[in-house]
């Protein structure tokens, strides 16, 4: 059970005319190994959360354990902290600072008691993650890199020290759609090998792509705690709660209301092209739409009738998809 808070409370300026209450008696677990999404409206107490549990800031009350020992207590051994719980706060690039990249992402490595050969390799891997070339980068300033590339580097530096928990707060805002994607394939492989990871983000999809359990946060108390599946299924408190929906799941509840026979729950893209695809994989004679479809009720078994609200001049599936290899009729 590597962290823990009970009934934490944070308040921002107290006895002041700013005073703010940002987290209010929050309750929450996160094992070990656990890939967790947090959500929630602009102003809820994300990035307060995460600032509390990487030990930045000091609850105004409750407690915050990582393995059983209070983090804000007397004798709890901060460098563990430090050593253990790597955190991606929410403009991280604002943190570059040193005058070369190689400096600058190795700079949490230098009380490690790691080897420079071990430094230079943890460096030179995490640059090659995060899509930069050590050698051709190493001894550049950060601060000539765009804003994205400059993300790209503090994330970098937080990864090189290895953390066995990670926590990121809207780590994928600014960066490109690749970029993007081998970051969360990335995460994904983390978490697989046993990071674990807490993941601040209004994208939907990405969590509901990777996370195992969705927490909503609303005026800085929990809302909702569950497994990710369960909890997108509650679009409208998602909704009423300025939290995106996944789109994957209203794709496959659409394409269930038209009496595909997809599994409540589906979230995950590669859970619907596998189903998708599995239906696809009929005989030649079966590659069209009615054959693509043999369990759909009989008025919708063509595409006409499938796509009823799309343009004319689309509503047939070669016409439709004619980019498309034989067979890969989606609708
Ligand atoms: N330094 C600060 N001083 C005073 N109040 C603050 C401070 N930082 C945040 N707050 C207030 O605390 C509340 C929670 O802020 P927080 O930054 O944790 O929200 P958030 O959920 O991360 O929002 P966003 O999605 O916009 O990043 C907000 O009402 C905010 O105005
Ligand atoms: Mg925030």
């Amino acid at each position: 059970m590597p962290v823990e808070l009970r009934n934490v409370s944070f308040t921002y300026a107290p006895g002041t005319p700013y005073e703010a209450q940002a987290v209010d008696d929050l309750s929450l677990t996160v094992c070990d190994g656990e890939f967790v999404g947090v959500m929630g409206k602009t102003g809820c107490g994300k990035s307060t959360l995460i600032q509390l549990i990487a030990g930045l800031i000091s609850p105004s009350r409750g407690q915050i354990l990582m393995d059983g020992e209070d983090i804000n207590g007397r004798h709890f051994d901060r460098d563990r902290l430090r050593r253990e719980v790597g955190v991606v706060v929410q403009f991280p690039e604002i943190q570059l600072f040193e005058t070369t990249v190689r400096r600058d992402v190795s700079f949490g490595l230098r009380y490690f008691k790691w080897t420079e050969e071990e430094k230079e390799a943890s460096v030179r891997q995490a640059l090659g993650w995060m899509d930069f070339d050590y050698d051709a980068v190493k001894d550049l300033s950060p601060l000539g890199f765009s804003g994205g590339e400059k993300r790209r580097l503090a994330i970098a530096g937080v990864l090189a020290a290895r953390p066995r928990i990670l926590i990121l707060d809207e780590p994928v805002a600014g960066l490109d759609p690749l970029g993007r994607e081998a970051f969360l394939r990335l995460l994904g492989e983390l978490n697989r090998n046993g990071t674990t990871i807490l993941m601040v983000s209004h994208n939907a999809d990405a969590l509901a792509e990777y996370a195992d359990r969705i927490v909503i946060l609303k005026d800085g108390r929990l809302l909702r705690d569950g497994p990710t599946a369960e909890v997108f299924a509650d679009y409208d408190a998602l909704r009423a709660n300025g939290a995106g929906v996944c789109q994957v799941r209203e794709a496959a509840e659409a394409l269930r209301r038209r009496g595909w026979k997809i599994p409540a729950g589906t979230v995950r893209y590669g859970q619907l092209l596998e189903y998708v695809s599995a239906r696809k994989r009929q005989p030649a004679a079966g590659r069209n739409c009615a054959g693509a479809r043999e369990d759909a009720p009989a008025d919708s078994r063509n595409c006409a009738d499938a796509r009823e609200d799309a343009p004319a001049d689309s509503r047939n599936c070669a016409d439709a998809r004619k980019d498309a290899p034989a067979g890969r009729c989606l609708l």
